[in-house]
């Protein structure tokens, strides 16, 4: 089971439509369809009224203008490609069957004559999508790939689609033909499963492993369970997990992240490149407060000091000073905390519940910090040496203002860890009760 945090980063797509070579030419406009006047000052409400009242047709599609039945919607190839900050995963969707698309509700339809641009925001209440999958990419350091079936549920589905046209003229008529076709969306939740994940990597367990300890989720003193067991499995996550595929979290070793912010602190754009993280195994958990009744997941937990090695590159502005070049960023934490809430539901496959992440929030709260980038400004010793200072003398406020970006990439790399457990082993496995 995938979730939203993975797929709602607005992704662009690019649909191929059949007929989209297809131009309709003498074609007697048939009675059901409302004609807009290109010199209506008000096309974009006469088109939106014309579309609500086609609304009906276009669950059978209408043949005579190659529209097609909308109930379900078939689209014989989708290819995403997420190249975000910490997600690289390029998958390809083939066969998809969609259902639910002709309960469109239509938000705005905005012309713009003068570019042969149309662009139409929907809002569709439910979508359930059914088809043949095959993705390869990486969420962070964890390689994700696989191929076969996958079945998603997506609700609140905002969605903005531009079509770009060009005039063609035949015949003395001009027609508009649609040259682009662009979807951009937001989901507001996802359910999503794909059978055959990792090819069917059978040495993935269905059980916690037997080293990991069991708290009962009836246990009135679950709390305590579940901090003393985050201490019994501390050496095992430093190492690794290779059953449920949690890769060595101490060095946590990150091959490549992008960070980036447009505020006006700060505004620049930083790949960081095999990073190496130290110090996040020693984490020393305050609080691990878990309610059975909202599945939510409340933590705190403690750092005496991280450290970070990593390669980058930057360019930019950090606080007014403008920045850029490569070479090795070294960073030095002091004491820091950080917080984490889940979000999950519970969700069936073949007759079992298992925990589906909805939302991972991640705050953090850092002392004090000393940073070094070195290889600045082309190897500009003077302008390197009076940033890394500017940085350092500042270094509160930067924290403040980059934050959010950090918070981002954790919550991104708790989902998919906690996902090594939740999408392998079932709920009651996971937290069973005691009787
Ligand atoms: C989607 O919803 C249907 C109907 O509620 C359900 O049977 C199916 O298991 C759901 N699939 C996923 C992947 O959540
Ligand atoms: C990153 O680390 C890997 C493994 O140690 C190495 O093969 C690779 O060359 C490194 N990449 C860079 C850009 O340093
Ligand atoms: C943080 O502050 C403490 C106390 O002043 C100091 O000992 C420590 O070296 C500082 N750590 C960093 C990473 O700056």
């Amino acid at each position: 089971m995938f979730t939203n945090s993975f797929f709602c980063v607005t992704v662009i797509v690019l649909v191929s439509i059949q007929n989209s070579n297809q131009v309709i030419r003498n074609v007697q406009l048939p009675s059901f369809l409302k004609v807009c006047h290109q010199s209506d000052p008000e096309l974009s409400k006469c088109i939106k009224k014309s579309v609500d009242q086609l609304r009906p047709l276009l669950v059978h599609g209408i043949s005579e203008f190659g529209i097609p039945s909308l109930e379900p919607l078939i689209i014989p190839e989708l290819i995403i490609d997420q190249g975000s900050s910490a997600v690289f995963v390029k998958s390809t969707y083939t066969d998809i069957k969609v259902y639910g698309a002709s309960r469109f509700n239509l938000r705005s339809v905005k012309i713009d004559l003068n570019k042969d641009r149309v662009r139409i925001k929907l809002f569709l209440p439910h979508l359930r999508v059914e088809s043949n999958y095959n993705m390869n990419g990486r969420i962070l350091m964890m390689p994700i790939s696989g191929k076969g079936e996958s079945f998603g549920n997506y609700s609140n589905i905002d969605a903005t689609v531009t079509m770009q046209g060009e005039r063609i003229i035949k015949d003395t008529e001009t027609f508009f033909h649609i040259k682009d076709f662009y979807v951009d969306f937001v989901l507001g939740h996802a359910s999503i499963e794909l059978k055959n994940l990792f090819n069917g990597d059978k040495q993935l367990a269905d059980d916690l492993p037997s080293y990991f300890p069991r708290c009962h989720v009836d246990d009135p003193e679950l709390e305590k369970c579940l901090i003393e067991a985050t201490k019994t499995v501390r050496p095992h996550v430093k190492k690794g997990v290779p059953e449920l595929n949690i890769p060595p979290m101490d060095p946590l070793v990150i091959p490549e992240v992008t960070l980036q912010q447009g505020t006006n602190a700060v505004n620049y754009k930083m790949k960081l490149i095999n990073a190496t993280i130290r110090g996040l195994g020693d984490y020393e958990f305050t609080e691990f407060v878990y309610d059975p009744k909202t599945f939510i997941f409340h933590g705190t937990s403690l750092f005496k000091g991280i450290s970070l090695v990593s390669n980058y590159n930057i360019d930019g502005k950090i606080l007014v000073a403008p920045i850029n070049g490569k070479g090795t960023l070294k960073i030095q934490l002091g004491p820091s905390t950080g917080s984490l809430v889940i979000k999950g539901e519970l969700v069936k496959r073949n007759g079992e519940d298992y925990y589906n992440i909805i939302d991972v929030k991640a705050t953090t709260k850092i002392s004090n910090s000393t940073g070094n980038f070195d290889g600045l400004f082309n190897g500009n010793e003077q302008l390197s040496q009076a940033t890394n200072k500017l940085l350092n003398d500042n270094s509160a406020e930067l924290i403040k203002e980059v934050s959010p970006a950090i918070e981002e990439v954790i919550a991104k790399l708790i989902t998919r860890l906690m996902q090594g457990i939740t999408t392998n082993v079932p709920y009651n496995k996971v937290l069973p009760p005691s009787h």
